[in-house]
């Protein structure tokens, strides 16, 4: 089977260590780098995050730290959703796996130039605006781009904004306007997508480091949850995107075409998906519906099945 080449940009965050974890376990893919970006919590933790996660998978990766704030108007405070170190709170030991030399951008240039690449994006898009704005030729060589954000109706930071959008809409806007194939995830279909207290002991119930690792970060984050919305479903946003390269076909998209509000004082961050059926074969295509049944068996089943080399 010819692996497909990966790179992961994210704000881990714990449904971005999900989906980490789901690639490093899925033998469809090859994750050939995880690059910080700040989000959900600052650069710091996000790329320390993110160090712990290659750890916890223990395979070689590439770890690279990228932009810490936005393209504008500077994020002022750490959210909260995620625990205050971005990843649950849980104790964790000193990472063995260093950030490499290069910025974000750079690594996330020079993987698409050694091979086909696939880009998962699962934070705030400021590295790969950034990087796109420091190499052109980026959008011709990249074979698809799978986004977690935006909203088709409601958002999640303002009743306009999903957060990963919201934090850096004109970054977003470069992203949207570049000509590489996007698939985007918004809430609409990402909230279809949870996992239940009952998943929660069944990854106890393992005894392996995945396990208490997984359910030690999502306990916190399903609390959040009935704090926010009134019941535990812990939404597995990020996974969307994994969960779309390794079981084809289980998600429906649709070919749209997107935009972003980038300023306003209400729509800052809005997403605006024309679905008109003349863009049925359009590159940029968005997550309409998945089974929840199935992807949760798929991800417990995908995270059982990974165990650290040593
Ligand atoms: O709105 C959900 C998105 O914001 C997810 O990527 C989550 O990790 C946060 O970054
Ligand atoms: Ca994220």
């Amino acid at each position: 089977m010819d692996r497909r080449r990966v790179l992961i940009d994210t704000d881990p965050g714990v449904d971005d260590a999900i989906a980490i974890l789901l690639a490093f376990a899925s033998p469809e893919i090859e994750v050939v780098a995880i690059t910080a970006v700040a989000g959900n919590v600052g650069l710091d933790k996000t790329a320390l995050n993110a160090r712990r996660l290659a750890d916890l998978v223990d395979r070689p990766v590439v770890v690279a730290a990228g932009c810490a704030e936005p393209l504008s108007d500077p994020v002022t405070e750490d959210s909260v959703v995620h625990g205050r170190d971005g990843l649950g709170d849980l104790e964790w030991d000193e990472p063995r796996t260093i950030l490499d030399p290069r910025h974000a951008t750079e690594v996330i240039y020079d993987a698409a130039v050694e091979g086909p690449l696939t880009i998962v994006a699962i934070g705030p898009l400021t590295n790969l605006a950034v990087a796109l704005e420091r190499h052109p030729d980026l959008e011709s060589m990249v074979e698809r781009v799978v986004i977690m954000g935006g909203a088709s109706f409601e958002g999640n930071v303002t009743p306009a904004a999903e957060f990963n959008i919201w934090v850096d809409p004109e970054a977003a806007r470069r992203v949207f306007a570049a000509s590489w194939p996007i698939d985007l995830m918004p809430l609409d279909l990402t909230h279809q997508a949870y996992l239940v207290d009952e998943d929660l002991e069944e990854m106890r119930s393992w005894g392996t480091v995945i396990g208490e690792r997984c359910s030690g970060m999502l306990e916190p984050y399903a609390a959040f949850h009935d704090e926010w919305y009134g019941n535990r479903d812990v939404i597995m946003h990020d996974a969307m995107c994994v969960y779309e390269l390794v079981s084809p076909g289980a998600i429906t998209l649709q070919g749209v075409r997107l935009a972003v509000e980038v300023a306003g004082e209400h729509a800052r961050g809005a997403t605006f998906i024309d679905r008109r059926r003349a863009l049925a074969d359009s590159v940029q295509r968005v997550g309409v519906h998945v089974d929840n049944a199935q992807f949760r068996r798929f991800l417990l089943d995908r995270l059982h099945s990974l165990t650290p080399r040593s």
